[in-house]
Protein backbone atom coordinates (compact mmCIF):
# COMPACT_ATOMS: atom_id res chain seq x y z
CA UNK A 1 0.00 0.00 0.00
CA UNK A 2 1.32 3.49 -0.78
CA UNK A 3 2.33 5.98 2.04
CA UNK A 4 0.21 8.24 2.98
CA UNK A 5 2.00 12.10 3.41
CA UNK A 6 0.70 14.33 6.32
CA UNK A 7 2.60 17.68 6.44
CA UNK A 8 3.52 19.36 9.99
CA UNK A 9 2.67 22.53 9.33
CA UNK A 10 -0.98 21.05 9.17
CA UNK A 11 -0.67 19.14 12.45
CA UNK A 12 -0.94 19.88 15.70
CA UNK A 13 1.81 21.76 17.45
CA UNK A 14 2.77 22.15 21.11
CA UNK A 15 5.77 24.74 21.48
CA UNK A 16 6.41 25.01 17.71
CA UNK A 17 6.05 27.69 14.90
CA UNK A 18 5.24 27.01 11.09
CA UNK A 19 8.58 28.11 9.57
CA UNK A 20 9.99 28.66 5.69
CA UNK A 21 13.30 30.36 6.40
CA UNK A 22 15.26 27.10 5.12
CA UNK A 23 14.81 25.19 1.45
CA UNK A 24 14.08 21.58 0.32
CA UNK A 25 10.91 20.99 2.60
CA UNK A 26 7.14 19.86 1.34
CA UNK A 27 4.21 21.37 1.22
CA UNK A 28 3.71 25.18 2.38
CA UNK A 29 6.26 25.03 5.50
CA UNK A 30 7.63 22.74 8.05
CA UNK A 31 7.93 23.40 11.60
CA UNK A 32 10.77 24.98 13.47
CA UNK A 33 10.19 23.03 17.04
CA UNK A 34 11.05 25.31 20.20
CA UNK A 35 14.39 24.45 21.37
CA UNK A 36 12.89 23.41 24.84
CA UNK A 37 12.39 19.46 26.45
CA UNK A 38 8.47 18.56 25.25
CA UNK A 39 7.83 20.37 22.42
CA UNK A 40 5.77 18.26 19.95
CA UNK A 41 3.57 17.74 16.65
CA UNK A 42 0.66 15.87 16.51
CA UNK A 43 -0.39 14.03 13.28
CA UNK A 44 -4.05 12.53 13.16
CA UNK A 45 -3.63 9.10 11.17
CA UNK A 46 -6.38 6.89 9.89
CA UNK A 47 -5.64 3.18 9.64
CA UNK A 48 -7.93 0.88 7.67
CA UNK A 49 -6.92 -2.33 9.47
CA UNK A 50 -5.41 -2.35 12.91
CA UNK A 51 -1.74 -3.34 12.95
CA UNK A 52 2.20 -2.59 12.41
CA UNK A 53 2.65 0.18 10.29
CA UNK A 54 6.22 2.21 9.46
CA UNK A 55 5.94 6.04 9.84
CA UNK A 56 8.77 7.70 8.35
CA UNK A 57 9.82 11.22 9.63
CA UNK A 58 11.05 14.04 6.86
CA UNK A 59 13.49 16.16 9.34
CA UNK A 60 16.56 18.55 9.43
CA UNK A 61 18.90 18.70 11.68
CA UNK A 62 21.80 21.25 11.14
CA UNK A 63 23.60 21.13 14.60
CA UNK A 64 26.46 18.77 15.33
CA UNK A 65 23.76 17.27 18.05
CA UNK A 66 21.24 14.90 18.15
CA UNK A 67 17.81 15.54 18.51
CA UNK A 68 15.96 12.43 20.29
CA UNK A 69 12.12 12.24 20.35
CA UNK A 70 9.95 10.13 21.99
CA UNK A 71 7.13 8.72 19.17
CA UNK A 72 3.87 8.32 21.09
CA UNK A 73 0.98 6.36 19.25
CA UNK A 74 -2.77 7.32 21.90
CA UNK A 75 -0.38 8.78 24.40
CA UNK A 76 1.80 5.44 24.81
CA UNK A 77 5.27 5.48 23.68
CA UNK A 78 6.20 3.27 21.38
CA UNK A 79 9.54 4.51 20.61
CA UNK A 80 11.57 6.07 22.91
CA UNK A 81 14.79 8.35 22.44
CA UNK A 82 14.53 8.16 18.95
CA UNK A 83 17.69 9.72 17.29
CA UNK A 84 17.28 12.47 15.10
CA UNK A 85 21.17 13.14 14.22
CA UNK A 86 22.81 15.68 12.19
CA UNK A 87 22.11 16.66 8.86
CA UNK A 88 24.54 18.86 6.65
CA UNK A 89 22.63 22.01 7.17
CA UNK A 90 18.93 23.23 7.80
CA UNK A 91 17.99 22.79 3.96
CA UNK A 92 19.16 19.33 3.91
CA UNK A 93 16.39 16.99 5.02
CA UNK A 94 16.62 13.07 6.00
CA UNK A 95 14.47 10.22 7.09
CA UNK A 96 13.66 8.18 9.96
CA UNK A 97 11.53 5.33 10.22
CA UNK A 98 10.06 3.62 13.09
CA UNK A 99 7.42 0.77 13.16
CA UNK A 100 4.46 2.01 15.05
CA UNK A 101 1.03 -0.18 16.43
CA UNK A 102 -1.51 1.21 14.94
CA UNK A 103 -5.66 0.88 15.42
CA UNK A 104 -8.17 0.38 13.54
CA UNK A 105 -9.63 3.97 12.19
CA UNK A 106 -8.31 7.00 13.51
CA UNK A 107 -4.99 7.57 15.57
CA UNK A 108 -2.87 10.28 16.84
CA UNK A 109 0.95 9.94 16.17
CA UNK A 110 2.88 12.58 18.29
CA UNK A 111 6.81 13.44 17.98
CA UNK A 112 8.12 14.93 21.38
CA UNK A 113 11.76 16.33 22.17
CA UNK A 114 12.93 15.11 24.56
CA UNK A 115 16.44 17.06 25.31
CA UNK A 116 16.40 20.65 26.35
CA UNK A 117 17.67 21.71 22.18
CA UNK A 118 14.16 20.52 21.26
CA UNK A 119 13.37 18.56 18.00
CA UNK A 120 14.53 18.65 14.77
CA UNK A 121 12.76 20.54 12.33
CA UNK A 122 10.33 18.32 11.07
CA UNK A 123 8.79 18.70 7.10
CA UNK A 124 6.56 15.49 7.59
CA UNK A 125 5.42 12.25 8.03
CA UNK A 126 4.55 9.41 5.84
CA UNK A 127 2.65 6.44 7.13
C1 LIG B 1 18.14 27.90 13.64
C2 LIG B 1 17.35 27.44 12.42
C3 LIG B 1 16.00 26.89 12.82
C4 LIG B 1 16.16 25.79 13.86
C5 LIG B 1 16.94 26.33 15.03
C6 LIG B 1 17.23 25.28 16.10
O1 LIG B 1 17.52 29.01 14.22
O2 LIG B 1 17.19 28.55 11.53
O3 LIG B 1 15.33 26.39 11.67
O4 LIG B 1 14.92 25.30 14.27
O5 LIG B 1 18.20 26.85 14.60
O6 LIG B 1 18.36 25.20 16.56
O7 LIG B 1 16.34 24.54 16.48
CA1 LIG C 1 14.02 24.78 16.61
Amino acid sequence: LAATDYQAEDATIAQGTVATNHTGYTGTGFVDYTNVKGSSVEFTVSAASAGTASVTLRYANGTATDRPMDISVGGTVVASGVSFPATADWNTWATKSVNVPLAEGTNKIRATATTANGGPNLDRISV
